[in-house]
């Protein structure tokens, strides 16, 4: 029997498209859920889909990739947990937090544990957490963990928070108590009804599960549950499609976080006010050695679609980083583009203009700027880890890691 049904309802239920696990594993999951449930073929497996929803649950969970661990790109916690702080200073309700999809607890456990750090009081924070897998909640709930959710070096917060228990390690009170999970599904439309935005959405790794009007899809239902200059962290491999959303990046290396938002003409034309959610200054962007604005001539071709040369020297990469984030994708190339051939190769300019195919889907033509980058500035953590979730995306999982160390060794010596 054809697979295609089977594929059509986990992405209409799910979102999932089947390429980004392989069929082999939708097939393995098929004839393990079909024996189990007793039905004598796949006709009839088929049938007993559309009347049940606990079997729908069941084939759900024999799909899902449940893989996580406590302090996943730790960058991202930091990030956070610095940004909460400056906000706490201010605040007078308690911050918010989403980590959708939670998997198994460690992501929206290390959140709850990144803000007692940094010593916000249990009171100061609550971290909501939802997942479509009721197996994976459970053991969320019970909160202990084996040595697969601790990787890494650093385990001082193992000592920390946990006690040895006789299969594993459990977690404190104190930190579980801060977490409530939720069995949901990002794509139902009773999702998170009636509450309140979030000031921060953890959505790490399930983006890449998705197609691409799937993934823009997910994007704008984040979006309307972060708050106004809330900030989103995805994952690595996903930093490149939030650029396509009114989001901006804060450029913190490793971090993969973003503000809601477009940046304002205001936030590039002067020095931000000092506020928890603002953007920091994207250092790549502006480099000392390069200045485009003093380079161009005058006489630079202006028509409807593209600034005028008055606009490019003004604001040379920052004119093309704000007609992209308008989402004018082919002006932003064509300037950025002139902006090379007079100005000469940079690192900046690659990296930018590899965005932009980035976020107009042109995978090979991104990847080929991110390397011109890299070998003009082979410690430019933009285009290192944007290369890196490219080459993650293409499966090459090892190239990934390697571009992956080599920015965070680039970021470390900052
Ligand atoms: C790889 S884990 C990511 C966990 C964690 N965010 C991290 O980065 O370590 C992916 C999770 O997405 C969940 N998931 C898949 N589709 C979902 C959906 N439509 N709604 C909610 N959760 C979903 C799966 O159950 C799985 O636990």
């Amino acid at each position: 029997m054809p697979l295609a049904k089977f594929e059509t309802m986990l992405k209409r239920t799910m979102g999932l498209d089947i390429q980004s696990i392989g069929r082999p594993m939708l097939e393995r999951a098929l004839h393990d859920r079909r024996g189990k449930s007793g039905s004598n073929d796949l006709d009839a497996y088929w049938l007993l889909l559309q009347m049940s929803e606990q079997e729908q649950l069941h084939l759900i969970e024999s799909v899902i990739v449940p893989e996580t661990w406590f302090f996943r790109n730790r960058e991202a916690f930091n990030e956070m947990a610095q940004l909460a702080l400056q906000r706490s200073a201010n605040a007078s309700q308690p911050l918010r937090v989403l980590s959708l999809p939670c998997s198994t607890g460690e992501e929206p456990y290390s959140i709850a544990m990144a803000l007692l750090d940094i010593g916000l009081t249990p009171q100061q924070f609550h971290v909501d957490a939802i997942d479509i897998s009721p197996q994976s909640l459970d053991i969320a709930r019970q909160a202990v963990y084996g040595k697969n959710s601790f990787r890494g070096n650093d385990m001082a917060f193992r000592d920390h928070y946990f006690a040895f228990h006789e299969h594993g390690y459990a977690l404190s009170e104190t930190v579980r108590q801060q977490v409530r999970f939720i069995q949901g599904n990002l794509f139902a439309a009773d999702l998170l009804l009636g509450e309140p935005p979030y000031d921060i959405i953890f959505c790490r790794n399930l983006l890449i599960y998705f197609d691409r009007p799937t993934q823009h899809q997910a994007i704008t239902i984040l979006s309307r549950h972060l708050a106004a200059e809330g900030l989103l962290f995805v994952g690595p491999a996903e930093s490149p499609l939030i650029m396509q959303h009114p989001f901006t990046s804060l450029n913190a290396p490793m971090a993969f976080a973003f503000r809601q938002g477009a940046p304002k003409v205001q936030d590039i034309a002067k020095p931000p006010a000092p506020s928890a959610f603002k953007p920091q200054p994207a250092p790549q962007l502006r480099s000392a050695q390069w200045h485009p604005a003093t380079q161009i001539p005058k006489s630079a071709p202006a028509s409807v679609n593209t600034p005028t040369a008055a606009a490019i020297e003004h604001d040379g990469l920052d004119a093309v980083q704000r007609l992209a984030d308008q989402g004018k994708l082919v002006e932003a190339a064509g300037l950025c583009e002139q902006l090379i051939n007079r100005n000469g190769s940079s690192a900046a300019a690659y990296y930018l203009m590899g965005v932009i195919h980035d976020a107009a889907d042109r995978k090979q033509e991104a990847a080929e700027c991110y390397r011109k980058a890299v070998y003009l500035e082979p410690t430019h953590g933009g285009a290192l880890t944007h290369l890196a979730a490219l080459l993650q995306i293409q499966g090459d999982e090892a190239a990934a890691k390697l571009l992956l160390q080599r920015a965070r060794r680039a970021a470390d010596n900052t």
